[in-house]
């Protein structure tokens, strides 16, 4: 069924291969290996060893965004413990406050931290992360932080629908946009890392905008990775599943949720496929967990349609506690 395609990639393997890019050969390889047998990327990752960013980039300083839980948290202490140290972003200075005094406890690094909410679209963040970073070289950024709402579109604002969008998205760019061109002006090595989502391949309703986002910022790092690998500027894209994290705590216990504990991942297991992945085999987007591999899949083999015909019939017929993202009050 795939062999135009098996055919292709084979043809462009032996071309890489020919050129001396054996990291291509071994990536494409797997890509292969994943038409004919679906475990796309989990054919390697495994076997890749935890990275340390400290000597693969010569990095002093890393920025976190959504450093104060979950995720951003622990990518934080995993930068620490490489004896990185970290500008620690989010709008919870207690908590941040919290996390950049254990880290300088435990690992003897430096922190500093911004408090900004990032659903402000305006120059606050780049006014208070340049306060934070001008005299400091930020060679790896981790654009994290981000939240989901979960409404029928018709029960909320535009502006909160921008928010969200702020937040998980532009204000990712806009960071991008001012350290990529610190770190080629300072003709520096670096990576930037988006924590993206498997939304970002899965249709979402009842929080399109999550979605929506999240396809942004996949979008956008795959295309900026082609651009950047010539300044020596690695790009990633991650996309986890379900994440046990406080990101769902705000949110109504649906069964699809429950369901998705079964196979959700812990923070860490996210973090270290990062760090595994970034800057290596040519990898710019990467899914996590068993439900990110799933939702590429069925992205894969049914293609968008048939997959919005499947989401809807499910949440529609299967999920009752949905109903109430139906009822119109305006
Ligand atoms: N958990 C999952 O299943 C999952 C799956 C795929 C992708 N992700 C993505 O992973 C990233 C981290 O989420 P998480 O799961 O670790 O959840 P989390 O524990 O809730 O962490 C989210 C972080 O983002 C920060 N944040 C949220 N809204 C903000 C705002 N308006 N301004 C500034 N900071 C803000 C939070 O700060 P506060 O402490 O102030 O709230 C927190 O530090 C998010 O981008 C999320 O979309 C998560």
């Amino acid at each position: 069924m795939y062999t135009f395609e098996i055919l292709l990639l084979a043809v462009a393997t032996a071309v890489m291969y020919f050129i001396n890019k054996f990291t291509y050969f071994i990536f494409l390889l797997s890509i292969i290996y994943s038409y004919k047998h679906v475990k796309a990327p989990y054919v390697l990752i495994p076997l890749l060893k935890v990275q340390n960013l400290r000597t693969k980039y010569n990095a002093k300083w890393a920025i976190v965004t959504g450093a104060s839980s979950g995720i951003g948290e622990c990518i934080s202490r995993k930068l620490a413990e490489q004896q990185i140290s970290v500008v620690l972003v989010s709008n919870d200075e207690a908590r941040l406050q919290a996390v950049a005094s254990d880290l300088k406890t435990l690992y003897k690094v430096d922190t500093r931290i911004v408090v900004v909410d990032l659903r402000e679209n305006n120059d606050v963040l780049l006014r208070e992360v340049r306060k934070a970073t001008d005299d400091i070289d930020v060679q790896l950024v981790f654009n994290n932080a981000g939240y989901i709402a979960m409404e029928g579109f018709h029960q909320s604002t535009v502006e909160s629908k921008l928010d969200n969008l702020n937040c998980n998205a532009i204000n990712a760019i806009r960071l991008t946009d001012h350290f990529y061109k610190r770190m080629l002006h300072s003709k520096q090595r670096g990576a930037i890392v988006f924590t993206s989502s498997s939304a970002s391949v899965c249709p979402s309703p009842y929080s399109v905008m999550y979605s929506a986002g999240k396809a942004l910022l996949t979008s956008f790092a795959e295309s900026l990775s082609i651009e950047s690998r010539q300044h020596g500027i690695d790009i990633l894209a991650i996309q986890p599943g379900y994440v046990r994290t406080k990101i769902f705590d705000p949110l109504p216990k649906l069964a699809l949720l429950n369901f998705l504990r079964l196979v959700a991942q812990e923070p860490v297991d996210v973090v270290n496929i990062m760090f595994k992945c970034v800057g290596r085999l040519g990898m710019t987007v990467v899914d996590s967990g068993f439900f990110a591999f799933l939702s590429k899949m069925a992205r894969i083999f049914l293609g968008g349609n048939l997959m919005t015909v499947i989401i809807a019939f499910i949440v529609n017929h299967l999920m009752k506690d949905m109903e109430q993202y139906r009822i119109i009050k305006i």
